[in-house]
């Protein structure tokens, strides 16, 4: 399968993954023929490109961290447990819920020794939080495998990422959903999630204290320059400096109201050039090899015009995927693979394309 913006959606096309609506609710099942309706549908949703599956893309297989059944009932899960006007012992019994689904989230991450986040961003507009948080937990226990972090460690991890905005309950609406730039009475109440998210740990979940203080330091940047603390280094908890690399990383690519997403290459980037200053210079080594910069399923253009899609991507190798070359500039090829991590291929990715002909 590959990925298309969903302006170069035609009727006809096949979808190559299943789709998903507000509530989490099947949408549109993978392999489903898409119409026009649905494109209208999905934008309304705030799509902004979807996986079709077709002659040119048929042997290219996206892989998921974590299933999508496991990804859509912990978004859910959290969307239950952020709704309004929750009554105490369902906050209870909700967290129970999250708690064995992050169990399930480290026994898939554990089984894979060189996993690689490889995620474009699919999420429904109006549910960004929870989607948020789940790709926040995801990337941030990647993050602690690679580290190693011990499975009970890993778990605790899970449980602060999925959480690590749950403060903002305590948060108006409409200032969390304001479109324009907030005033700074504003960016002052929302700066009180943190230490509100602390406070909401401590009083229903009898779990260690890594976790509540992941949460109340997932904003504090490594110099010093964030918040509530203004903490620095190695006095920020491992787990805040995971979680604030994650936590940028994933509003950064994500489409908000005021602005729309960055490309995941730009995003690694603008992490990797806050390694030492914002974010834990290690940390963000490790991140780089983790993440990649150019998922499985997009089309990128090389250094020597050369057009193709990203077949698979490895640990370590973040710039450097296996590519299926399709089209030299504007002509056609007979499909070949390009392997950039073998070093003997003096070529770049230039960047993401569009210019495709067989669109
Ligand atoms: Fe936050």
């Amino acid at each position: 399968m590959r990925y298309v913006l969903i302006k170069y959606i035609r009727e006809g096309m096949i979808l190559g993954k299943t789709l998903y609506g507000d509530n989490g609710e099947i949408l549109l099942t993978k392999g489903t023929s898409i119409n026009l309706l649905y494109v209208k549908i999905l934008i309304r949703l705030g799509y902004s490109g979807i996986y079709i599956r077709d002659e040119l893309s048929e042997d290219i297989t996206v892989t998921e961290i974590i299933s999508d059944a496991l990804r859509m009932r912990t978004m859910k899960s959290i969307k239950n447990l952020m709704r309004p006007n929750i009554k105490e012992d369902e906050i209870k019994s909700s967290l129970k819920v999250i708690e064995v689904l992050t169990k399930n989230i480290v026994d898939e991450i554990s089984c894979n020794k060189d996993i690689i986040v490889n995620m474009i961003d699919l999420k429904v507009a109006s549910e960004y939080t929870f989607y948020h948080s789940v790709n926040v937990c995801v990337i941030s226990m990647v993050l602690g495998s690679a580290l190693k972090l011990r499975k009970k460690d890993l778990y605790l991890l899970g449980i602060a990422s999925l959480l690590h905005d749950i403060g903002k309950i305590y948060t108006p609406n409409e200032i969390l959903d304001k479109p324009s730039k907030l005033t700074y009475e504003e960016f002052e109440t929302i700066k009180l999630h943190s230490e509100n998210g602390y406070r909401y740990v401590k009083k229903y979940l009898n779990i260690h204290t890594k976790v509540s203080m992941g949460i109340y330091e997932h904003h504090e940047r490594y110099d010093g320059t964030g918040y509530p603390l203004n903490i620095k280094w190695e006095k920020i908890s491992l787990f805040g400096r995971i979680i604030s690399i994650a936590d940028v990383y994933d509003a950064l690519v994500s489409d908000r109201p005021y602005r729309k997403g960055i490309l995941p290459s730009e995003a690694v980037e603008y992490i990797m050039g806050g390694g030492g200053t914002m974010f834990d210079q290690h940390l963000v080594r490790t991140f780089s090899d983790r993440i990649s910069c150019y998922p499985i399923g997009t089309c990128v253009i090389l250094s020597n015009s050369l057009i193709g899609i990203v077949v698979e991507n490895y640990s370590g190798y973040s710039l450097r995927p296996l590519v299926k070359i399709i089209q030299y500039e504007d002509k056609l090829v007979t499909p070949y693979l390009i392997n950039l991590k073998e070093s003997n291929y003096n070529v770049t990715i230039v960047g993401m394309t569009d210019a495709l002909l067989f669109r």
